[in-house]
């Protein structure tokens, strides 16, 4: 499937040795938008950990297939130059450091400043 941007099979995760996620399937296609809800401590922020690449979250099956390549053994940084990124829910405040700018950062390479501002 070519327009499959992000493709979650059969997902295992560890965290300290303790499993987390079981046999999760998840596929978000070009352009789509996915909001996750479940109860606390379901597993919400583990999985985007592992998609992003905490070296904690320990995939111990399955695949996290990006644009038809297995993610699961690369670090962190490759993955966020391959477009993943991620935003806590509460960013630390840094005086003098905008959100807008951190944005910009890291979607530096993939969108231009036109484009970010054309979305104000
Ligand atoms: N670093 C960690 N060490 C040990 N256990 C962890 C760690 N991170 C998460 N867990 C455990 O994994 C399970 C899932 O937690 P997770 O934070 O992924 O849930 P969540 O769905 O994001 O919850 P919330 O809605 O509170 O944000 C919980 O039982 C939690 O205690
Ligand atoms: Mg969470």
């Amino acid at each position: 499937m070519s327009d499959t941007t992000l493709e979650i099979k059969d997902l295992s995760v560890e965290v300290e040795g303790r499993q987390i996620l079981h046999d999760i399937n998840f596929t978000v296609k070009t352009g789509e938008t996915h909001v996750l809800f479940g109860p606390n401590g379901s597993g919400k922020t583990t999985l985007l950990m592992t998609i992003m690449g905490s070296p904690k979250y320990k995939v111990t099956r399955g695949s996290i297939m990006l644009k038809g390549k297995d993610i699961v053994n690369l670090p962190m940084d490759e993955r966020a130059r391959m477009g993943i990124g991620m935003s806590m829910q509460r960013p630390p405040v840094v005086r003098g450091v905008k959100t807008r700018d951190m944005v910009t950062a890291c979607a530096r390479g993939r969108e231009t400043e036109e484009e970010l501002n054309s979305k104000k």
